[in-house]
């Protein structure tokens, strides 16, 4: 097996068990993290919630509220030690494929002005910035835009 396969991650539907793993990812990778309820209501909200997994390292997770025809990426995580290996990019992926086959035609998501690395990742999937919402982001004691970002699926 060549070594692209075997660091090729796979994607896995969240589990209540998984979201100790998933904090610990989270917190490590945000200066404002998702809490645990913010996990526990996404998946009681029956929101897609996926782990990346390699063999059985969890790298990443994601969460996508479906709606009619619309997806809305709610967070996609991957750990700062597995950054840059293009695990987002698959997860990205994989939410698009996941998106389609619930009949959504289009994704939008949020994101900081200040982040550059998400930013970049989704222009190069297709994104184009669609608006900005006005302090939407906890930010100490100020608050931070959000960038709207939408791409056709
Ligand atoms: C954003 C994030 C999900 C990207 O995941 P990743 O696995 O590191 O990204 P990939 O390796 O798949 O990168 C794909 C492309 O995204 C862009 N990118 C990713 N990280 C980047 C960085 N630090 N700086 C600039 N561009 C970056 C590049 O275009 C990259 O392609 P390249 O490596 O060929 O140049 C990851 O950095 C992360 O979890 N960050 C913290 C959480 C976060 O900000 N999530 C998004 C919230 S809206």
């Amino acid at each position: 097996m060549s070594a692209v396969l075997k660091c090729a991650p796979s994607f896995v539907p969240m589990q209540p068990e998984d979201i100790d793993a998933v904090l610990a990812i989270e917190q490590g990778a945000y200066p404002f993290p998702w809490t645990r309820a913010n996990f526990a209501d996404s998946l009681a909200s029956g929101y897609s919630a996926w782990c990346c997994r390699i063999g059985n390292v969890l790298v990443g997770h994601a969460v996508m509220m479906l709606v009619l025809d619309e997806a809305h990426l709610l967070n996609v995580t991957i750990a700062r030690e597995w950054q840059r290996r293009g695990h987002g990019q698959l997860t990205m992926q994989h939410l698009f494929a996941m998106a389609r086959t619930h009949g959504a035609k289009r994704m939008f998501l949020e994101v900081r002005p200040s982040n550059a690395s998400g930013q970049e990742l989704y222009r190069r999937l297709g994104f184009e910035t669609i608006g900005r919402r006005r302090g939407y982001y906890p930010a100490g004691e100020a608050r931070e835009d959000a960038v709207v970002m939408a791409v056709d699926l």
